[in-house]
């Protein structure tokens, strides 16, 4: 692989290496779920762009577990478009889906195998080459290893979370969608996985998608936020750009401002 550096590259080269935008790695169009009565996601449009982080945040009820079900071919969409790593998700799943992981409510991982031993199945699932290895460096990063060897249903809710967060990583996805990752974990733990996330990023240019209710994560590890209520996007923008355009200085306000129907001025 050849690098060129910005002070060695011509200078319509280093200056297309600034502004060029980093290439869409997730882009929904359109996209809604009806479940009976229910309008649960509602003609939704964004983008996410490689290396970068994403949240869905709103109440309870908002939509954001059925957008990232969709987005995991969990749930078929009632009307719209997915677009993973440049493939349809209806059209071609498994390219979309091969290059992707997830942590999500809807897929728990079997009870009565251990850690390792759910690890090994979802790695051989994905096809991954040195899966104990893998595993190892999993465990390490994410302080599993004294969990490994004991079944999954054994453990804490929290144990339980981190163990699907290191599933969630097994295969070096570019694309990883969470749903409320640190919901369950002491701020200690929460902490280490916010750091993994972040690292992780830098590292593999990944792109991520997170539910979240935890505000100090979003604006810690985000760069577009989406407010979603009652199914629809009502708000966007980076972190800053929301705290500015509602005029607050925490995210929990404009989550509050949202929530509570009270417009950005
Ligand atoms: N399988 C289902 N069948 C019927 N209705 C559903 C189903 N799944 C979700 N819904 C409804 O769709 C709406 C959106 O639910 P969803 O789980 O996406 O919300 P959420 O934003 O993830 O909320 P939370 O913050 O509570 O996790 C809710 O009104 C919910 O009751
Ligand atoms: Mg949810």
């Amino acid at each position: 692989m050849t690098l060129v550096t910005t002070e060695q590259a011509p200078p319509d080269v280093a200056a297309a290496a600034h502004t060029a935008p980093s290439p869409v790695r997730i882009k929904v169009e359109g996209l809604s779920k009806r479940f009976d009565k229910v309008l649960a996601v509602d003609a939704i449009d964004f983008a996410v762009p490689a290396g970068s982080f994403t949240a869905l945040l709103g109440g309870n009820g908002a939509g954001k577990t059925t957008t990232i079900a969709m987005l995991l071919g969990l749930v078929q969409p009632s009307a719209g478009r997915i677009e993973i790593l440049g493939h349809d998700l209806a059209r071609a799943p498994h390219a979309a889906l091969r290059a992707m992981n997830f942590q999500s409510p809807y897929a728990d991982l079997p009870r009565r195998l251990t850690v390792r031993q759910n690890l090994n199945v979802y790695g051989r699932l994905y096809g991954v080459r040195h899966i104990r290895e893998r595993i190892d460096e999993l465990a390490a990063a994410l302080d599993l290893k004294t969990l490994l060897d004991r079944p999954l249903g054994e453990l804490s809710a929290g144990q339980r979370t981190r163990a699907g967060i290191a599933k969630a990583f097994i295969n070096t996805p570019s694309v990883i969608l969470l749903d409320e990752p640190t919901a369950s974990l002491d701020p200690d733990t929460a902490d280490w996985v916010r750091t993994y996330l972040a690292q992780y990023a830098r590292d593999a240019n990944a792109t991520f998608l997170i539910a979240s209710h935890n505000m100090q994560e979003v604006e810690r590890l985000c760069d577009q936020v989406l407010m979603m209520r009652f199914g629809r996007i009502v708000d966007r923008g980076s972190p800053k750009e929301l705290l500015i355009r509602y005029g607050r200085t925490n995210l929990e306000d404009v989550f509050l401002d949202v929530a509570r129907d009270r417009r950005a001025p």
